[in-house]
């Protein structure tokens, strides 16, 4: 008999083919359905041997009632904050992600908002569309220089390193933190600098935040942090939503703590920065493989915890 396995995902037919060569597939497509609500999702995973998930919580009561039958839980994403890691472990479920193959896709996208933000595209496509253009008028829409000025990126991972390399092309100063220097090496490749986080915020015109959700990093910028950020400094958020405190940045932009007082300066997308065609069916395609080699007992090549 096929282990069953419920795949809570968009996944590209070929790999479904794949899975379903393998596995007694259960599988819900959750670009057509949404996120299937808690109670649902426990019901489809229940008796599975592997679950596959996109962005749907992945929690330790799940774990516990599945321990024993559950195998792996393979997430279509490199942040596994939506996936309870430690009740996974003790349950000996074995959790993996899928980094590398959307490094360069969210690094384009980095650069892009950074662009978008500070050259003010949003608000100049949105004026120009609503008729309002009448011919060159001088003072329009003047953005922020790029060239010459400093990008602070908080999270210096493999990502960040990405943006790093792109950022000194556009001829950024770049300074980092971390909670661990990256190597020496790096460092001088780079060209960055590590500062401690006040004194990064303080600095940078551009903040960039390319770090993972953990309880330590939750709110990591709140209202004390952005009144530490220079007020023509501008803050570009790649990492998940609650790093940054929503009210106390809604706050900062309505007071002009930090550059874009206005509302219509803040340039909002819908969680894309790793959504080209290649990298998502990477993304997929990783994820299938680990929930494959989790249950054939091949070496698993993306753990998140030991098991
Ligand atoms: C990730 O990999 O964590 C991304 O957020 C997925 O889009």
């Amino acid at each position: 008999m096929k282990p069953p396995v419920f795949l809570h995902s968009w996944v590209p037919d070929a790999i479904l083919e794949d899975l379903r060569s393998r596995f007694e597939v259960d599988h819900v497509d959750v670009f057509e359905t949404g996120i299937l609500p808690p109670d649902e999702f426990a019901r489809h995973a229940e008796g599975k041997h592997g679950i596959m998930v996109l962005a749907a919580p992945v929690g330790a009561e799940l774990m516990k009632a599945s321990a024993g039958t559950l195998k792996v839980v393979a997430n279509v994403a490199v942040g596994v904050d939506n996936i309870d890691v430690s009740a996974a472990t003790e349950a000996g479920v074995q959790v993996t992600n899928t980094p590398g193959v959307l490094t360069d896709a969210v690094a384009d996208f980095s650069i892009a908002m950074l662009l978008a933000v500070g050259r003010r595209m949003i608000e100049s496509d949105r004026y120009t569309r609503a008729g309002k253009f009448q011919g060159p008028s001088f003072p329009l829409f003047w953005g922020a220089t790029v060239v010459g000025e400093t990008l602070g990126i908080i999270g210096l991972g493999r990502i960040g390193q990405a943006v790093a390399r792109r950022a000194r092309g556009f001829g950024l100063e770049l300074v980092y933190h971390n909670r661990n220097r990256v190597d020496a090496a790096v460092e001088a490749e780079l060209g960055a600098t590590w500062l401690p986080l006040d004194e990064l915020l303080a600095a940078a015109r551009y903040v960039l935040l390319l770090t993972p959700l953990t309880d330590e990093t939750r709110h990591l910028i709140d209202a004390d942090r952005l009144a530490r950020m220079r007020r023509d400094a501008f803050l570009i958020n790649v990492s998940r939503g609650p790093v940054v405190h929503e009210a106390a940045l809604l706050d900062a932009l309505q007071r002009g703590v930090i550059a874009g007082a206005a509302l219509d300066n803040v340039v909002l997308t819908p969680h894309i920065a790793s959504g080209t065609v290649e990298t998502r069916h990477a993304m997929v395609r990783v994820a299938a493989e680990n929930l494959t080699a989790c249950l054939t007992g091949a070496p698993v090549p993306n753990p998140v915890n030991k098991v």
